[in-house]
């Protein structure tokens, strides 16, 4: 019996060890809205909060990239990404990631035209999410998510989506220590 119960005992500590975690994203460089006006990033803002969860979680990290290249210009950018919205695009993906080993990730995102932008709907829509743990993370000037959980949700299917981060984008690189809590859980 003591034998059995140390087999599970450490049959339960491999798969624990084995658990591994992703952070995955989709972030633009090039001309952004703040309410100072408009800004040129040489990093997105999302990409600098995506790599200081993947430093405070020790995660793998995939940035998710889109085959056509888009405009920098704010002003450009918005026509194209509303068009994109209109269409229901679902523009394709540079390089792929098999999401099957990780059974928690991280999902981050700029806040677009007050929801998810359509290329992490291609990215999502097509990947199996059962039994996963879906954790959101977004950057904006003012919208919040937006709608971009209920987008989660509806594309995650059979991910358990928990609470998210949602931070100014003005804010991503001066937010070291609220996103380590958000990582930890520590309050
Ligand atoms: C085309 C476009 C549309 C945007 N729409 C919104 C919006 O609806 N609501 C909002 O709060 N911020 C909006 N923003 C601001 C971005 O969400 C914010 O700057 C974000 O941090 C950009 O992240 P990134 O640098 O990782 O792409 C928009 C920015 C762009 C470029």
């Amino acid at each position: 019996m003591k034998r059995i119960i140390l087999t599970a005992i450490l049959a339960l500590a491999a798969l624990t060890a084995s658990a591994q975690t992703l952070v995955v994203y989709y972030s633009k460089p090039g001309e952004t809205y703040t309410p100072d006006g408009i800004i040129n990033l040489k990093k997105g803002n999302t990409q600098e909060v995506a790599e200081r969860i993947q430093k405070f979680a020790k995660a793998d990290i995939f940035r998710v990239e889109t085959v056509k290249t888009y405009p920098d210009e704010y002003m450009k950018m918005i026509e194209v990404s509303k068009e994109e919205l209109n269409a229901k695009a679902r523009p394709a993906i540079k390089e792929d990631i098999d999401i099957s080993k990780y059974d928690t990730i991280y999902i981050g995102w700029p806040c677009l035209w007050g929801m998810m932008p359509v290329c992490m709907l291609s990215f999502i829509e097509k990947r199996d999410w059962t039994g996963k743990t879906g954790i959101p993370f977004t950057t904006h000037e003012g919208s919040g998510f937006g709608t971009g959980l209920r987008d989660l949700k509806a594309a995650a299917k059979g991910a358990t989506v928990t609470k998210g981060l949602s931070l100014r984008g003005t804010a991503a690189r001066s937010s070291d220590a609220q996103i380590e809590r958000f990582v930890t859980g520590e309050k």
